[in-house]
């Protein structure tokens, strides 16, 4: 019997607050108040709608412009010097955004449905040193929670200001997930995940993170997601109850064709399939798995995939920690099954994280994710030859701690 239980059962919660605890003690970070009257078309400001073609969309969103699964978001070149931005009626209340300028560190604020943010003014940090050479200067925002999302209602700029096209990364990559994936329990969830750390760590690509917490491979309810991710992953929302309401049991499909495609493929599903509250057997894991790898191999023909063996948790064993692991065998033989077909590999997980790098809600702490994605980093570089892109810009907001105490 293992100690711990379960993944993913605290769905989210609620009301989103503006605090995030660290250890059990309210941790010291205070999100401004960036709201501002609605802007209308006689004032100071130049409207764009959400469907400009020069907004970037990243990660799914729908053709209402509303954004789901894990970290989704959007980039943009502007000029001028200011930027705010619409949120829309399907906007969840007091979801937390993080956005950035530039080069700059990853900034937050909590919006809700209808209303106006002014994110970026002439005296945000980094705005006056922007070169001749850095420009067209960029705005880029994330979604942090899985469970929450934003709806674009429009984009503003200053007065006769214009917005402009970044052209995306050539490469891309996706991690396909569960809680584990997005982040749940990580400080900044999506933007603390190690599904994050790895491609924002990669640098220069895009990413898609389709993950969400308590969901299983196979198509079944698992801890109220009423589909597994051999459904879900096909359609173009998440699995939770705003999606739900916007959609009822028919989600649109996700249009793959009109996408970028992913060119590497991370899994990383199983830990609520073998959870026995969710009753999924062994073979039917195994027969999902195969069948999944080919779903993802025909979507994506020139993607590498990579199987993510499952860590489980640590159990105390006697006088010391060890860590358990789920199917363990039907992973192997998803990988045997398509050992001579070149294009799937797997990722042995064992040996990266130790019993302290969970926290108590069995999730990895900031530092266990930190782990994965860099152990994930180096695995991929030394693999597939990508390099490592992210050189100056934070990736991990928040993380910066130290001893500056020397001699004790
Ligand atoms: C944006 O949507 C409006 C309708 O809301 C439509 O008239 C316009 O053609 C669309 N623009 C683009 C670039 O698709
Ligand atoms: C980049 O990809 C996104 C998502 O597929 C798309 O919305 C956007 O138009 C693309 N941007 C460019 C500059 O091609
Ligand atoms: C947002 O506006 C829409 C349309 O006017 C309205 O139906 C909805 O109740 C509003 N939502 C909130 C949270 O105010
Ligand atoms: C942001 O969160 C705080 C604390 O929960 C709340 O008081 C405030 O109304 C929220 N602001 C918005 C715009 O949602
Ligand atoms: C940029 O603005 C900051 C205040 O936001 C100011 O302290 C700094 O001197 C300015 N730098 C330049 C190069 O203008
Ligand atoms: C209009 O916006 C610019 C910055 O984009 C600002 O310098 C100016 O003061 C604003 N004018 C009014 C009347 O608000
Ligand atoms: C699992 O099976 C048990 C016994 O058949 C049943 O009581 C329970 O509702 C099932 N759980 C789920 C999530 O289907
Ligand atoms: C979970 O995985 C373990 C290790 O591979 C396996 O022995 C066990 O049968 C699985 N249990 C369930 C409930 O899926
Ligand atoms: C896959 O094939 C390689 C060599 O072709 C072999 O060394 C390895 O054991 C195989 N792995 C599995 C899981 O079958
Ligand atoms: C994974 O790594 C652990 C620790 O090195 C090793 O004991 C185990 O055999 C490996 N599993 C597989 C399937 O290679």
């Amino acid at each position: 019997m293992r100690l711990f239980c379960l993944v993913g059962y605290a769905l989210a919660p609620l009301l989103a607050s503006g605090t995030i605890l660290q250890n059990g003690q309210v941790r010291d970070i205070v999100f401004p108040d960036t709201s501002i009257a609605s802007v209308n078309s006689n004032s100071n400001w130049t409207s764009f709608a959400p469907n400009a073609t020069e907004i970037s969309y990243k990660g799914r969103w729908d053709s209402k412009h509303i954004s789901w699964w894990s970290a989704p978001g959007l980039k943009f070149g502007f000029t001028g010097d200011k930027v705010a931005i619409s949120f829309g009626q399907y906007t969840s209340p007091g979801v937390l955004i993080a956005y950035r300028f530039a080069g700059q560190d990853w900034l937050f604020t909590n919006v809700t449905a209808n209303s106006t943010h002014q994110l970026i003014y002439s005296s945000t940090l980094g705005f006056n040193l922007t070169t001749q050479s850095q420009r067209p200067q960029t705005f880029e925002l994330r979604v942090t929670n899985y469970a929450y999302g934003v709806q674009i209602a429009g984009i503003h700029l200053s007065r006769d200001a214009k917005l402009i096209k970044i052209p995306n990364f050539s490469k891309k990559i996706e991690v396909i997930g569960d809680s584990l994936s997005a982040g749940q329990y990580g400080t900044f969830e999506g933007l603390s995940s190690y599904a994050w750390g790895l491609a924002e760590g990669l640098g220069d690509v895009e990413f898609d993170i389709t993950a969400y917490p308590g969901i299983c491979l196979v198509d079944q309810d698992c801890w109220g997601n009423a589909h597994g991710q051999t459904y879900q992953w096909l359609r173009t929302p998440d699995t939770s109850s705003r999606a739900e309401v916007i959609y009822g049991d028919n989600p649109p499909v996700w249009d793959f064709a009109h996408h970028q495609q992913s060119d590497i493929v991370v899994i990383n599903l199983g830990t609520n399939d073998n959870n026995t509250h969710n009753n999924v057997t062994n073979e039917k894991y195994l027969s999902s798995y195969i069948d999944f790898v080919g779903q993802v191999h025909q979507k994506y023909p020139r993607a590498q995939i990579i199987l993510i063996s499952l860590w489980n948790g640590f159990n105390q064993v006697g006088n010391t920690w060890q860590q358990g692991g789920a199917f363990v065998e039907e992973i192997q033989q998803v990988y045997a099954h398509y050992n001579n077909s070149g294009f799937v590999h797997y990722f042995n997980t064992t040996g990266i994280l130790q019993h302290n790098d969970i926290g108590p809600q069995y999730h990895p702490t900031d530092v266990g994710h930190v782990k994965l994605a860099s152990h994930l980093m180096q695995y991929i570089k030394l693999k597939f030859d990508w390099v490592f892109g992210a050189t100056g810009p934070e990736v991990q907001a928040d993380t910066l701690y130290w001893n500056d105490e020397p001699n004790y």
